[in-house]
C-alpha cells in the first residue's frame, strides 16, 4: 500500500489538487492497490439531488480477503489484534493474521449453518472483545449486513433498530465486563426480543461463568456452534455498491437513523485515511479506544486498520479502572504508537493527579489523535504537554458516522497542526462554508454551516429503508451539497475548526444525540406536559444535557420525580441519555406560533442570559424571567 501514503506537506498539496481536478483517476490509483475480484468499470456516477451516488461500478470484491487473506503470506503470523481485556489481571491476546482469518471463517460457517444469507441483516450487541470483531468479519465474508447496536444501550433501543432493520439474527454475550461492574446483555437482549418477531436465532458467547437463561427454540452458545465448524469458507463475491453494514445514527426528529455503507468506497476511504492520518508503519502498534457500536470503532479499529495490516489494539475496558492510570498503563505495556482517543477522555484524565501519567513509559507514542466533538485547549494543551511531550503531533480528526471515513484532519508530521482546529480537508474531500443565504462563501476567513460539495467513496449511501429522510436530512437544506449539520470556521489559511452542531443534536462525551427523542420519552411520563431538551457547556462532557418541563400539577415537582424521569429515559432510550439537569417551569418561551424557542433556553442553561434577543415577540415572554430565577 506504500503508493497511498502522502510523504510530505508538497505531497499532500499535490495530491489535494489532483483530487479536485481529477477525482476519478485520483482514487483509481488508490482503488487500484486493493484485491478486487473484478475490476470496476466506471469509477464514479453521481447526482445529489436525487441522491445517488456510486463509486468503482461493477467492481467485485470482499473486503475480508483485503482485511485478512491478503496479508497471510507476507505476514500471516503478524498480531492482527490485540486484545486487552477489561482485568488487569486477565491475560492480554495477541491473535495473528492466520488466527483472525481461520477464526472468521469458522464463524462465517456458523453464521451460514444458522440460515443466514447474502443481504441478510445481522444484529450484534457485545461487549469489546475479539468475538465483536469475528462476528462482524464473518458477516462481511458471506455478505450478510452487520448492524452493530452499542452495547449501552437499552433494549428499547435494540428492538428499534432491529425491527427497522428486520434482522434474522442476534449476536450477543451472556454478561460483559465494564470497570467493576458486571452487566447481564443477555437478559436486556431477551427483553428487546419480546417484540422482535424476526429474529430466529440468538447466538450467545459466554464471556464470565454466569449461566444464562436460554430459550431451546431459538437460543444457542458459540461455543458449540464453532466446534465443529469447517475453516473454510470462500469469500462471497459482492458488488462495490452491496451494503457492508448498517449503522445507527441519532437524528435531530423521530427515530435514529440507519446509516447503509457500501463495501468498495468505505474500504477504499477507510484504509486511505488510517493509512494517511496517523501514519502507520509496517511495525507499529496502534490503539483506537472508541467503541465499535460506534462508526469510529468500525472504520479504525477493525475495517482500515485490518485492511492496512495494522496491529490494532482491542480494548474491553474504561480508562478509570481499576484506575485513571489504566490508558497510559496500556500504552506502556503494549508500546503503542498511535493512540487515538475522544476528547471527553482527556478532559476527565486531565482532572486526576498528573501521578497517573508520571508513572509510565509513554516514549513509545508517535502520534496522537482526537475524535467526535471539538477539542477545548485547555485539553488539547495538556494532551500535548503530558502525553505528547511537546513534541508528538496530535491530529485532530473531523468526521461523522454519515462520512465513514476522516474529512478533514492534519496528517501526523506531515502537515501543519493548529490547537483546535481540524485544520485542511483530506484528498478528495472538498468542504464549503455556506451563508444564511445558501450561498458558498468565498475568501478567508470565513464562518458558516460546513457542507462537502462533491461525493467521495466512502459516504453513506442511504438510510436504510428511508431514502427520502437521507434527501430530507442531508441533501436539501441546500441544494447540490451534501449538509454536515456542523457550523464551522475558516482561517486566512484555510484550516477548518468546528464549532458544533446547528441543528437539535447534542454531542455528549462524544455520543451524538438528538434531543427529540428524549422529549419524546420524557413526555411519556404521565405527569409531564411537555418538555424542551437542550445542551449545555459541560467541563468534562463538552456538553450535558438540560431539560424544561411543565407539568399537569406543579405539586408534583420534585426530586423523585426527576430521578423517575431519569429511569424512563434509561430505560427507553439508554444511560448515555441521562438529564444533567431538569428544570421544572410553569411555561416554555414559544412563538406565535407555537414552537419552543430552544435558543432562548440555550443560552439560559449556559448562563448567557445578558443578550437573549428579542423576546418580545413571544408568545409569553414573562415566562423567560422566571425561568432564569429558577435556574439550576
Ligand atoms: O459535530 C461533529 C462532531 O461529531 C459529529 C459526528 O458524530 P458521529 O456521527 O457520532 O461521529 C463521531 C465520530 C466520527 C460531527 O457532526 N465531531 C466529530 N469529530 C469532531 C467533531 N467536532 C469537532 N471536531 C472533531 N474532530
Amino acid at each position: 500500500m506504500k503508493n497511498i501514503i502522502i510523504s510530505s506537506e508538497k505531497d499532500y498539496f499535490k495530491k489535494y489538487k489532483k483530487s479536485v481536478t481529477e477525482p476519478e483517476e485520483f482514487w483509481e490509483t488508490i482503488a487500484s492497490q486493493f484485491d478486487w475480484k473484478k475490476k470496476w468499470s466506471k469509477t464514479l456516477e453521481w447526482d445529489f439531488n436525487t441522491p445517488s451516488v456510486k463509486w468503482f461500478l461493477n467492481g467485485k470484491l470482499n473486503i475480508t480477503e483485503n482485511c485478512l487473506d491478503r496479508h497471510l503470506k507476507d505476514f500471516g503470523n503478524k498480531t492482527a489484534i490485540l486484545w486487552e481485556p477489561n482485568n488487569p489481571g486477565e491475560t492480554a491476546k495477541h491473535i495473528s493474521y492466520k488466527e483472525l482469518h481461520r477464526e472468521v471463517c469458522k464463524f462465517a460457517n456458523v453464521l451460514k449453518n444458522n440460515n443466514i444469507k447474502k443481504g441478510d441483516r445481522v444484529c450484534l450487541y457485545m461487549p469489546m472483545i475479539p468475538q465483536l470483531a469475528i462476528a462482524m468479519l464473518a458477516c462481511a465474508r458471506i455478505g450478510a449486513i452487520h448492524s452493530v447496536v452499542f452495547a449501552g444501550f437499552s433494549s428499547k433501543a435494540i428492538e428499534g433498530r432491529i425491527n427497522d432493520a428486520l434482522c434474522k439474527m442476534l449476536i450477543t454475550t451472556n454478561e460483559m465486563f465494564r470497570g467493576a461492574k458486571t452487566i447481564g446483555l443477555k437478559a436486556i437482549c431477551d427483553e428487546a426480543l419480546k417484540n422482535c418477531p424476526t429474529v430466529k436465532k440468538v447466538i450467545v458467547f459466554n464471556r464470565t461463568q454466569t449461566p444464562v437463561a436460554m430459550n431451546p427454540k431459538r437460543d444457542v452458545f458459540w461455543s458449540e456452534e464453532i466446534e465443529n465448524a469447517s475453516s473454510d469458507c470462500p469469500a462471497e463475491i459482492m458488488d462495490s455498491e452491496d451494503p457492508l453494514f448498517i449503522l445507527y445514527t441519532s437524528g435531530s426528529t423521530g427515530t435514529p437513523k440507519g446509516m447503509v455503507h457500501s463495501t468498495g468506497g468505505y474500504m477504499v476511504g477507510s484504509t486511505y485515511t488510517f493509512l494517511n492520518v496517523f501514519q502507520y508503519r509496517t511495525n507499529d502498534i496502534y490503539w483506537c479506544t472508541a467503541d465499535i457500536g460506534w462508526i469510529t470503532g468500525h472504520s479504525y479499529i477493525i475495517y482500515g486498520p485490518l485492511c492496512a495490516g495494522a496491529t490494532t489494539v482491542l480494548f474491553e475496558g474504561v480508562p478509570s479502572y481499576p484506575d485513571y492510570g489504566r490508558f497510559w498503563q496500556l500504552i506502556e505495556k503494549h508500546k503503542v504508537n498511535q493512540f487515538y482517543t475522544a476528547p471527553t477522555a482527556i478532559r476527565a484524565l486531565e482532572k486526576q493527579p498528573i501521578s497517573f501519567v508520571e508513572k509510565y513509559d509513554l516514549s513509545s507514542i508517535k502520534v496522537l489523535g482526537t475524535v467526535g466533538e471539538p477539542i477545548n485547549n485547555e485539553a488539547w494543551q495538556w494532551y500535548h504537554k503530558y502525553i505528547g511531550k511537546e513534541k508528538t503531533p496530535i491530529v485532530d480528526t473531523w468526521w461523522q458516522t454519515e462520512t465513514g471515513a476522516i474529512m478533514i484532519s492534519s496528517l501526523a508530521g506531515i502537515t501543519p497542526e493548529k490547537p483546535t482546529f481540524a485544520t485542511l480537508p483530506l484528498p478528495g474531500v472538498q468542504p464549503v462554508l455556506l451563508d444564511d443565504n445558501k450561498k458558498e462563501i468565498v475568501g478567508n476567513p470565513a464562518e458558516g454551516r460546513l457542507a462537502i460539495a462533491f461525493p467521495w467513496p466512502s459516504m453513506a449511501r442511504t438510510i436504510w429503508n428511508n431514502h427520502k429522510r437521507f434527501k430530507e436530512v442531508y441533501f436539501s437544506t441546500f441544494e447540490g451539497y451534501y449538509f454536515t449539520g456542523d457550523g464551522a470556521l475558516r482561517d486566512e489559511k484555510g484550516n477548518y475548526r468546528i464549532t458544533g452542531r446547528v441543528d437539535d443534536i447534542v454531542i455528549v462525551s462524544g455520543h451524538n444525540l438528538g434531543t427529540a427523542p428524549i422529549e419524546n420519552t420524557i413526555d411519556e411520563h404521565p405527569k409531564v406536559v411537555e418538555c424542551a431538551v437542550i445542551g449545555f457547556p459541560h467541563e468534562i462532557k463538552g456538553n450535558a444535557l438540560y431539560a424544561f418541563a411543565t407539568l399537569y400539577h406543579q405539586e408534583d415537582a420534585s426530586e423523585q420525580l426527576k430521578i423517575e424521569i431519569n429511569n424512563l429515559i434509561a430505560k427507553e432510550i439508554g444511560v448515555i441519555y441521562k438529564l444533567d439537569k431538569i428544570q421544572f417551569v410553569n411555561g416554555l418561551p414559544k412563538t406565535r406560533s407555537g414552537k419552543i424557542m430552544r435558543r432562548i433556553l440555550r443560552k439560559i442553561a449556559s448562563g448567557e442570559t445578558t443578550d437573549l434577543g428579542d423576546t418580545s415577540t413571544l408568545l409569553n415572554p414573562q415566562i423567560v424571567e422566571e425561568i432564569i430565577k429558577n435556574k439550576i
